[in-house]
């Protein structure tokens, strides 16, 4: 088969011949039709990454059709249209991923290929009103907005919510869950084109994080927010503090801006604000996010399409932060 494989740190993966996987007894064989990008095939790429190995076919996220199934798999899944969680390992605890957590796409071979081969316990259904493309664009950001908004932050019907950094694949999922709710969201990005089209998607209103005191003017817009999802760090982290309402949460999942190192403790504990760390989520997670987005027949953004032996244009496209939203590769 086909693959995109990375062989080498700091380099382009190799569009190369692999190995059809074998699959075990509790396996199936997926045949791809459609992959998505996230940020962290960038980081692995620079091996920005703990537990790098390599060589290794990137992509977390897929969606194809069960070509195989292994002997103590149920025959039904045979010929299924399938989405895979990317999140492997999870354990028994739903509060937090346990030491043998890995996510699909290195050090586990990934969805960047004709075939995957993947427990048959992470399999679920593609959604019936989603393509190819559609589906493969859900599982990772799906999952890591899903835990974020609603099993760490408890977001309830029509509270106010800020997203920052919208271009991201995980923030434009999040606005899409909050708005299904009714809450009013408003948006950060570093792009005023980025923030209008929040807008067509139902934000209120957004600010560009670039402008000084960014955070003064949203407050004298929009007020304070119950709940802030971010994915930055930074220095603007800070900042997310003096915005929050009194008992606001502030959940975040990534790191892109670096090391946060500006709170003023009494901003918190006045406030009694809660600050969570979360990271994907658990199966249980996931089965509740395929069903909220079937119940709200809910449609990911995709930015691009790429051609399979376009990949790197792509991985260059997400690093230089050029899209709205997902950011597909078909296969
Ligand atoms: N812990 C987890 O489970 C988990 C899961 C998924 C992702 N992540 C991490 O979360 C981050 C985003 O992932 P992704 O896949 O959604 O990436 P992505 O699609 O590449 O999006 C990255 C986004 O970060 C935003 N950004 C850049 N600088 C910013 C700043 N100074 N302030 C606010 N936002 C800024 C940009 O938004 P604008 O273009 O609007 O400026 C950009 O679109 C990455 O660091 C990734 O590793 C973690």
């Amino acid at each position: 088969m086909r693959a995109i494989i990375l062989n080498r740190l700091h380099e382009p993966p190799d569009f190369a011949e692999a190995k059809i996987p074998e699959i075990t007894d509790s396996e199936v064989l997926v045949k791809l039709k459609a992959a998505a990008l996230n940020h962290r095939d960038v980081w692995v790429q620079k091996g920005l990454y703990p537990g790098m190995k390599l060589p290794c076919i990137l992509g977390s996220d897929g969606a194809g059709t069960v070509e195989k199934v292994g002997r103590f798999v149920s025959n039904e899944w045979f010929e299924k249209e399938v989405i895979i969680n990317p999140g492997l390992n999870w354990g028994e605890n739903a509060l937090v991923a346990g030491k043998e957590f890995n996510i699909l796409g290195m050090p586990k071979d990934g969805c960047f290929a004709e075939y995957v081969k993947i427990d048959q316990k992470y399999l679920y259904e593609k959604p019936l009103h989603l393509n190819f493309a559609e589906a493969a664009a859900i599982p990772l950001a799906g999952v890591t907005a899903y835990r974020a908004l609603f099993t760490q932050s408890n977001l309830k019907k029509g509270e106010k919510v800020l997203i920052t950094g919208i271009g991201g694949g995980v923030a434009i999922q999040t606005l899409l869950f909050a708005r299904v709710l009714g809450c009013e969201v408003y948006v950060t990005s570093g792009s005023d084109e980025k923030i209008r089209k929040a807008v067509s998607l139902g934000a209120t209103g957004g600010i560009n994080y670039k402008l000084e005191n960014w955070h003064k003017a949203l407050f004298k817009e929009a007020g304070n927010f119950d709940v802030i999802i971010d994915s930055a760090g930074g220095e603007n982290f800070g900042k997310l503090i003096d915005l929050a309402a009194p008992a606001g949460r502030i959940t975040f999942y990534g790191g892109t801006s670096g090391n946060i190192g500006n709170i003023i403790p009494s901003k918190v504990f006045f406030k009694q604000l809660t600050i969570k760390g979360t990271t994907m989520g658990s199966s249980e997670d996931f089965q509740l996010m395929v069903d909220f987005v079937n119940q709200n027949k809910i449609k990911p953004v995709i930015d691009q399409v790429f051609p399979i032996k376009e990949t790197e244009a792509a991985l260059t496209k997400m690093e230089n932060g050029d899209q709205f939203g997902k950011i597909v590769v078909k296969i």
